[in-house]
């Protein structure tokens, strides 16, 4: 594992973009694992920047994303398909009918988790997965459990997630309970994994996941097993 401490979000961003963008520069038809959160925002302006300077073409990129609330359509400003809509695919040359995010609104969420999963086998996998951590240590929506759960599937989200991100919703009671995830093999299978964490809260759960022991109790522990693994940790 390659663990990088900086001193600023700005860093953080900077260098992930730079990792991302390096993937996209040396293959044909990269396919691109993405997270919504916080997180990501500064690296996506980067890779927004990058594009507007000319510097990044996404026209041949592929991208499946982690997660999505259920119940929740696209149009739906709280949902991760809008988040990708308006703070990366609409300003990039991504082909919009190349981007995927879970439907968190399929009628039958099993099936939908089993068609995603095929449709990342298909593909060829993920080259790079962008990853979040919460502070319950899940990645995607991949809660502490007494198991790791393979496939993309339905989740109730534990209350630690909701109390994070109501902070997006007009009060705590509008955060969907429940989401549709992709599971620990998508992600494990991603050629390369890059997660990023900023800030002091997330210190403790970062020390846990990557310096403890792994269990499914931490679920991002399971990344201690992947072969090419950077975190970008910046605690301001
Ligand atoms: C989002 C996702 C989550 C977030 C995590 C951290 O697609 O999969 O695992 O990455 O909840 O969220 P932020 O970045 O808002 O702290």
């Amino acid at each position: 594992m390659n663990f990088i401490k900086v001193d600023s979000y700005d860093k953080l961003s900077e260098m992930a973009a730079e990792i991302i963008a390096d993937v996209i520069k040396g293959k044909e038809n990269p396919v691109l694992g993405l997270a919504t959160g916080s997180s990501p925002l500064g690296t996506y302006a980067r890779l927004v920047e990058k594009y507007e300077k000319g510097e990044l073409d996404f026209s041949s990129c592929t991208s499946v994303n982690l997660d999505e609330y259920v119940g929740l359509d696209g149009e739906n400003d709280q949902s991760y398909r809008y988040f990708m809509n308006k703070n990366l695919f609409s300003k990039i040359n991504i082909d919009m009918n190349k981007t995927f995010v879970p439907n968190g609104c399929a009628s039958d969420l099993s099936s939908e988790g089993e068609a995603y999963d095929k449709m990342i086998e298909d593909l060829g996998g993920i080259d790079i997965q962008l990853l979040g951590i919460g502070l319950d240590g899940h990645i995607g929506f991949n809660e502490p459990e007494d198991f790791f759960t393979k496939e993309t599937h339905l989740v109730k989200l534990d209350e630690s997630t909701i109390e994070a991100n109501s902070r997006f919703f007009a009060s705590k009671d509008d955060v969907p309970k429940q989401a549709i995830t992709m599971g620990m093999y998508s992600i494990m299978q991603a050629k390369k994994v890059l997660l990023i964490a900023n800030g002091k809260a997330k210190k403790e759960i970062i020390e846990k996941a990557f310096f403890g022991k792994i269990t499914p109790w931490v679920p991002a522990s399971i990344l201690q097993l992947h072969s090419d693994v950077t975190v970008i940790y910046s605690e301001n």
